[in-house]
C-alpha cells in the first residue's frame, strides 16, 4: 500500500495560490479565514499534522505539541519567531524555519518612515489639521527635530539595521550602532557605521532604532535606566518587538519631557495598547505593519512556502530548508533518543 500523504495545517489563509502550492506534495487543511486560534485549537489541528504553516499569531509551544507526534515542520511566516517556543519544539524534534531577508528592506522603509513620523511630528500635526484647528500660519507651530545632519543610532545590526543605517547614510546622517558582535571592517565602512557601548548608544543617538530580536537576554532592554540616559529632544523608534521595552517608562518619559517623541509598530501587550500610549500625542503608532507591502508579504509565504515542502523532504530542495532556525538542536534532540 502506498504511504498517506504527510499533512499540513495552514493556520491563516494568506495566499491563496501561494499556500495551495503545498497540495502538491501534502494533504492540506487551510482555515479558510483570519482566525484568532485559541491554544486548544492549535493543539487539536497539529495533532495529526506533520508539518504547519503559521505566523506569529499562532504560540506554540510544549502544551500545543503534546499530543502531536507526527509533527516534523513548523514553518513560520515570520522572520522573528518568538511565539515558537523552540527549545521545546526541538527537543520533540520539530524543524522550525523562519522568512529573513524578503522582509528586510520593506521593514526599514516602515522604521524609516516611523522615525520620520515622530521626529517631524507628522502623526500628531496630521490629527490636529482634521480636527479642523488650523486657523492660520504660525511661525512657531509644530516645531520638531531634524533629521538630516542628526545621529541615527541602531540597536540591532543584523540585515534589518543595515538597511536602515544605508537609508540614514542617503539622509546625511552620522550612523552609530550597537551589537553583541562589530560588523566586519569593511561592512561598517560601506554603511560609514561605528560601533559604540549600549550606554554610549543612547547618550549619542538623536533617533535610536530598535532592531533586534526579542529574547528573555532583550526583555525591557530600554527600560527607565536606559531611557534616563537618552537626550531629551531624541526620539525612539521600535519596529522588532514591543517587549524590548519597557512601555510604562517609556509613556512617563514621553509624557514628562524626558523623550521628545517615538514611533512604535509593535506592543508587548498587542493588539492591546496602552492607554498611557494612546493618551499621548508625541507618539505614532501603527498596527505591526512593519513588513506589510504587498509585494513582500506575497514573498514570505512563498518563502515560508518552500521551507515547509523542503523540511518535510519534498520538492527540489528535499531534506535542506532555505531557512532553518533549530537545525542543530533537532540532530542533537534525534541523536538523544
Ligand atoms: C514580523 O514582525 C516578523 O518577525 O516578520
Amino acid at each position: 500500500m502506498a504511504e498517506p500523504r504527510p499533512r499540513v495545517w495552514a493556520s491563516q489563509p494568506l495566499f491563496g495560490d501561494v499556500v495551495d502550492r503545498l497540495r502538491a506534495h501534502f494533504e492540506l487543511e487551510v482555515t479558510p479565514e483570519a482566525t484568532d486560534h485559541p491554544p486548544a485549537r492549535i493543539a487539536e489541528a497539529l495533532a495529526d499534522a506533520d508539518g504547519a504553516l503559521v505566523t506569529l499569531n499562532e504560540r506554540i509551544g510544549a502544551a500545543e505539541i503534546a499530543r502531536a507526534p507526527r509533527l516534523r515542520a513548523v514553518a513560520n511566516v515570520a522572520v522573528g519567531y518568538d511565539n515558537l517556543d523552540v527549545p521545546a519544539l526541538s527537543a520533540a524534534g520539530v524543524l522550525v524555519t523562519n522568512t529573513p531577508d524578503v522582509l528586510t528592506e520593506t521593514t526599514a522603509d516602515l522604521g524609516f518612515a516611523l522615525l520620520m513620523a515622530a521626529a517631524r511630528r507628522i502623526g500628531e500635526s496630521e490629527r490636529w489639521l482634521r480636527e479642523g484647528r488650523w486657523q492660520g500660519w504660525s511661525f512657531d507651530r509644530l516645531l520638531g527635530v531634524d533629521v538630516h545632519g542628526s545621529t541615527l543610532g541602531i540597536l540591532g545590526m543584523g540585515r534589518i539595521g543595515q538597511a536602515i543605517a544605508r537609508r540614514g547614510r542617503g539622509f546625511g546622517m552620522r550612523v552609530a550602532y550597537h551589537n553583541r558582535s562589530r560588523l566586519p571592517e569593511a561592512v561598517e565602512r560601506e554603511l560609514g557605521a561605528v560601533r559604540l557601548s549600549f550606554e554610549a548608544l543612547l547618550a549619542e543617538a538623536d533617533h535610536l532604532v530598535l532592531v533586534l530580536p526579542y529574547s528573555a537576554a532583550t526583555h525591557h532592554i530600554v527600560d527607565a535606566a536606559a531611557l534616563a540616559r537618552m537626550k531629551p529632544t531624541a526620539t525612539l523608534v521600535n519596529i522588532a518587538r514591543g517587549g524590548i521595552v519597557d512601555e510604562h517608562a517609556l509613556a512617563e518619559a514621553l509624557a514628562a519631557g524626558r523623550l521628545a517623541a517615538a514611533g512604535l509598530d509593535v506592543f508587548e501587550g498587542e493588539p492591546a495598547v496602552r492607554p498611557e500610549l494612546l493618551a499621548l500625542r508625541n507618539v505614532v503608532l501603527t498596527p505591526h505593519i512593519g513588513s506589510a507591502s504587498l509585494a513582500t508579504r506575497r514573498a514570505m509565504a512563498a518563502l515560508a512556502v518552500d521551507n515547509l515542502i523542503a523540511a518535510l523532504g519534498a520538492g527540489p530542495q528535499a531534506g535542506r530548508p532555505p531557512n532553518p532556525v533549530n537545525a542543530e538542536a533537532v540532530a542533537a534532540a534525534g541523536r538523544k533518543r
